[in-house]
């Protein structure tokens, strides 16, 4: 153990595994590394490699630390067998009708389970609706491992609070939520956590509040990104200016500076549809999140619509299918296409036989390929009928008049998601949210 001064409950730990070294997990990993023994378990042998040679992906994390600062990287289930604290942070994703798969996180906890001992502690980071740690992970660790919670092994669950792309709120800036199955696992998970963020820790009453309270926080954000997409649809049928709105409203105190856009991405589009899908047998309705993510799965179809009303009004012209999509992760800041909506919009303009491009400084072609099947512009040619600014990247901030105009046709449309050029663009038709 590195630091001699940790707290007694720390003191008989001989190393922590973090299965799943993605975006929460690599830095969670690393975080934990700089005061204990980490294994760094992913099942994903390239994965794994990069991370040995100091290199991630996501280009989230830099990697060139001192080697004892670093976890073991490893895809070897056996280096699993020692640690005494098991922290899972594999994906909790949903599957194309939106319903949970949680086929990542049985296998890991399936894994952890035949290395489970007496007195080891397992912590789920992965996001889930409230009562899976307990009903759902804890009889596979069971039956695999034939120990017992509570007599043999204790549970816990805290929940990534971190958020891609954003130097402020990093793993150890933000208060962390933690809840056990005892009160002895909350309070060495206490003590623990208190070691990766300066933050502090929350400590909650249950494991089943902590995971609602993961799920309220992006089904907060979720509402209210559908309201304000609600909004601007019956402004701009009102002829009122949906951005000038929310400039006006701004300037109040308690006005949440909420903007309309696409919600993609893993937590905001996917948490909702995990507590829909738990309480849905039970007869327990929710219309308000169920409503909010109709609103907000609709946004594609709604900015398709404008974009192929515009096309037709140049149809007599050339070239006059060529549309720019400008960003193609699913938020500003970050490479990551999975849940991307731009990527949505640009296959269903594709299919609406539209010459679709997509340009982004940060994502990289081959896992657009991988993950969508499309190609990345990385050069724009030529000019455009329309450009759709979907992602509001900082790379975009430099960006004036000049190079829309230079760009597109004079009768082109500019249809800016972001809101970041309204009172930028005066030459060309401007359309924002
Ligand atoms: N990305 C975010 O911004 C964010 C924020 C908060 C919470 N979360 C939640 O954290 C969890 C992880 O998300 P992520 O974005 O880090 O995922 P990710 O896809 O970036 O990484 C997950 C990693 O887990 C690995 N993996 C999958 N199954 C495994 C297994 N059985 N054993 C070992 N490794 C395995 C994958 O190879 C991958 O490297 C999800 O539940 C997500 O909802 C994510």
């Amino acid at each position: 153990m590195r630091n001699k001064s940790i707290h007694r409950f720390l003191e008989k730990l001989d190393s922590i595994a973090v299965i799943g070294l993605g975006y929460t997990g690599l830095p969670l990993a690393l975080r934990l590394a700089e005061q204990f023994n980490v294994i760094g378990f992913d099942n994903d042998p390239v994965r794994v490699q990069q991370l040995q040679q100091g290199y991630d992906s996501n280009q989230e994390i830099e990697l060139h630390l001192p080697a004892n600062l670093l976890p073991i990287f490893t895809n070897d289930p056996s280096q699993l067998a020692n640690p005494s604290v098991y922290i899972i942070a594999v994906p909790t994703p949903v599957d194309s009708a939106n319903l949970p798969d949680l086929h990542f996180l049985k296998k890991a906890v399936e894994q952890v389970g035949q290395f489970l001992k007496l007195g080891d502690c397992v912590i789920v980071e992965s996001t889930v609706y409230p009562g899976c740690t307990e009903a759902y992970c804890v009889p596979i660790l069971e039956t695999v491992s034939g120990l017992k919670l509570g007599k043999d092994f204790s549970i816990g669950y805290s929940p990534e609070r971190i958020n891609p792309g954003d130097a402020v709120h990093h793993i150890g800036a933000v208060i962390k939520l933690v809840a056990a199955s005892d009160s002895s696992a909350l309070e060495f998970m206490t003590q623990l956590y208190q070691h990766v963020t300066a933050a502090g820790v929350h400590a909650c009453e249950s494991i089943r509040v902590a995971e609602a309270a993961k799920l309220t926080e992006n089904i907060q954000r979720d509402v209210n990104i559908a309201l304000l997409n609600e909004l601007s649809g019956v402004y701009e049928k009102l002829g009122i200016n949906p951005g000038a709105v929310w400039e006006a409203a701004s300037t109040k105190w308690n006005f949440l500076p909420f903007r309309p856009g696409l919600a993609g991405g893993h937590c905001i589009s996917v948490d909702p549809y995990y507590l829909l899908d738990q309480i849905k047998p039970m007869g327990i309705k929710a219309p308000i999140v169920e409503e909010a993510r109709r609103v907000n799965e609709g946004m594609v179809n709604r900015v398709m619509t404008h974009v192929l009303r515009h096309l037709e009004t140049v149809k007599d012209e050339k070239n006059n299918k060529r549309v720019l999509i400008m960003g193609a992760s699913f938020k500003p800041n970050v490479k990551d296409v999975r849940n991307s909506k731009p990527v949505e919009l640009a296959k269903l303009l594709k299919q609406n036989n539209v010459e679709v491009e997509l340009i982004d400084p940060l994502v990289d072609t081959q896992q657009l390929e991988r993950v969508a099947g499309l190609t990345l512009t990385s050069q724009i040619k030529g000019r455009y009928q329309v450009i759709i600014v979907a992602v509001n990247h900082t790379a975009y901030k430099e960006l004036g008049e000049s190079y829309f105009c230079n760009s597109t046709f004079e009768t082109a449309l500019v249809i800016d998601l972001t809101g970041a050029f309204k009172g930028v663009i005066h030459n060309r038709k401007y359309w924002t949210i």
